[in-house]
């Protein structure tokens, strides 16, 4: 009856994983010996094993604190200086791979302090000694900071936003919405260097497989890769195609560094289909499928999936003869129930068919929508909104989300979950609303997507920022 998942515990397996445990216990042992021998550093008790799949936290920064003067603590709009963000992420980031790269640097450079000084503020960066601690920092808890150093690319730079994203082109005259970054609490977010970042693709696929969201957040990172190629010409669709919202797949090849950015569009994840039911043919959802597009995602070295806002639609909401497994087509089956099960049939597809050892799968958190006074269909609007939100009210969050943290609990492949939920929320004011196309009517409203650049462009930071920690 009930289909064998490939991350449920065979015996085999749990001998398997045991043994893997010992081993890393053995090696580690080992490790931490040669350690205490070969540096000074005393006790290497705080070394890590990172055994959970969900690597959510686990990334920041080693033992390194950085104190704000609470008299001069930042107000929302001090940080507008591109020389002292710019130098403070750097620092930051310098602390990073010395941390990460080398026992030796680490325990060299231990009491290094570094002031800053600003007209606004003072901050001191002081690394204290390195015990491979790693600190962890919720990067979800935080508020957005207007920065004048931002966008990080300009919207005429970059040939890729389709006319849904294209704000600026359809019409919207306000800018500032481009101008937040998001600041963590606890640590800082380094801003995207996109030659870094090529060079961490260099030969490599960077795909994105998922709903229209995950389209917009594709073309944000094609504009923030391009930024740093000096030909554009040598920036190009492998099939010459345009992007439009019609179209489901594209491949852009970077050809200085060897590596492509993909999209494959895909609403569920899993297999969109048809069946009999009494008489007539109707759309359903097979459950237990993966979608057929999956062999595209295959052999892939970064993966971002998501996938929400379909699941909302009326069919998929009502689950009336619509969702399949097998021949079986429910004739009723709850939203909840029915996204169990089809993001369970993605974890087994990601457990099956991906290597972990060459790939680094990411799941992208839902976006909000922030329709006020209607639906999307219904009059719903956010055009009025030029300025985030003071806070978030009464956002639950989504159920959505959570039977994804949980499905991925259980899987054999880390799966680095991108939660861009909450932050976004505070965003109202980064949606196309009435300039999402050149012809405007106010009747409907986008409060969806995005516009670029925007608030995406600070999901690829944090992308970014996971991919530059994950290594080594
Ligand atoms: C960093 O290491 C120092 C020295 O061992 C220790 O006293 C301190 O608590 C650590 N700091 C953090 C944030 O873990
Ligand atoms: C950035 O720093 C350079 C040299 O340190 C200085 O000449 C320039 O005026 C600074 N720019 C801003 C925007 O403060
Ligand atoms: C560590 O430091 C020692 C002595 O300072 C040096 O001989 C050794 O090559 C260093 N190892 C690394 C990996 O840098
Ligand atoms: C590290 O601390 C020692 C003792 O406090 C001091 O003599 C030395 O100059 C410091 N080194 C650096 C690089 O700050
Ligand atoms: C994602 O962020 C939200 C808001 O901070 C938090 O409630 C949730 O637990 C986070 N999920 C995970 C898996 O960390
Ligand atoms: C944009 O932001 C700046 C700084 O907060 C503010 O002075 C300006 O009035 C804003 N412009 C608009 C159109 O809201
Ligand atoms: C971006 O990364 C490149 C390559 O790692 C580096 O040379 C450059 O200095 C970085 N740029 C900034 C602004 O940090
Ligand atoms: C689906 O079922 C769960 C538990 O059985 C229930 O809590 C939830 O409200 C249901 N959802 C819908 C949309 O009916
Ligand atoms: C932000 O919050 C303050 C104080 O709660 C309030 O006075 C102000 O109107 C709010 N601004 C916006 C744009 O909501």
């Amino acid at each position: 009856m009930e289909r064998q998942r490939s991350f449920s515990f065979k015996p085999t397996r749990l001998l398997l994983f045991t043994f893997t445990l010992f081993s890393s216990i053995f090696f580690l042992s080992s490790f931490t010996i040669w350690l205490t021998k070969s540096t000074t550093t005393p006790s290497p008790n705080t070394v890590s094993v990172n055994l959970q799949p969900l690597t959510v936290h686990s990334l920041t920064t080693h033992n390194f604190t950085l104190q704000k003067l609470p008299s001069l603590i930042d107000n929302r709009l001090s940080r507008s200086q591109n020389n002292v963000s710019g130098s403070k992420s750097e620092a930051i980031e310098n602390n990073h791979v010395g941390a990460a790269s080398s026992v030796n640097s680490t325990v060299m450079h231990g009491n290094r302090t570094k002031v800053e000084v600003s007209k606004s503020k003072v901050l001191i960066f002081k690394k204290v000694e390195v015990k491979k601690i790693v600190k962890e920092c919720d990067l979800t808890k935080g508020y957005w900071v207007f920065d004048e150093s931002y966008p990080i690319y300009a919207r005429d730079s970059c040939p890729f936003i389709d006319e849904g994203f294209d704000c600026e082109g359809n019409g919207r005259l306000d800018r500032n919405f481009t101008k937040w970054r998001w600041q963590p609490k606890d640590c800082d977010l380094p801003r995207f260097n996109a030659t870094k970042m090529l060079e961490f693709i260099r030969g490599k696929r960077l795909v994105f497989v998922g709903d229209s969201i995950n389209r917009n957040q594709w073309e944000s990172m094609l504009c923030m890769l391009l930024s740093a190629v000096k030909d554009p010409k040598r920036v190009y669709e492998a099939r010459g195609r345009t992007i439009t919202k019609e179209r489901g797949n594209y491949c852009f090849r970077f050809l200085d560094y060897q590596c492509t950015v993909e999209y494959y569009v895909s609403h569920f994840l899993v297999h969109e289909s048809k069946a009999r039911v009494g008489q007539k043919r109707r759309p359903t959802l097979r459950i237990d499928a993966i979608d057929h597009g999956s062999s595209r995602w295959r052999g892939a070295d970064i993966l971002v999936f998501n996938t929400a806002h379909w699941w909302s639609h009326h069919k998929t909401k009502a689950g009336i003869y619509y969702y399949q497994e097998g021949t079986l087509v429910h004739p009723r089956l709850n939203v909840s129930t029915a996204f169990s099960k089809a993001m369970m049939t993605w974890a087994s597809w990601v457990d099956k068919h991906i290597n972990s050892k060459k790939t680094q799968v990411f799941f992208r958190s839902s976006a909000p929508s922030h329709f006020r006074g209607g639906n999307w269909n219904s009059g719903g609007h956010c055009t009025e909104a030029t300025y985030p939100l003071n806070e978030t009210l009464n956002t639950m969050y989504p159920e959505k989300n959570i039977i994804i943290e949980e499905t991925v609990k259980q899987m054999k492949t880390p799966v680095t979950w991108l939660n861009i939920t909450s932050l976004s929320e505070f965003r109202i004011d980064g949606h196309p609303s009435i300039y999402g196309r050149k012809t405007q009517s106010s009747r409907i409203q986008d409060c969806s997507h995005w516009c670029l650049p925007g608030v995406p462009d600070v999901w690829n930071e944090l992308l970014f920022f996971h991919l530059q920690n994950r290594r080594g």
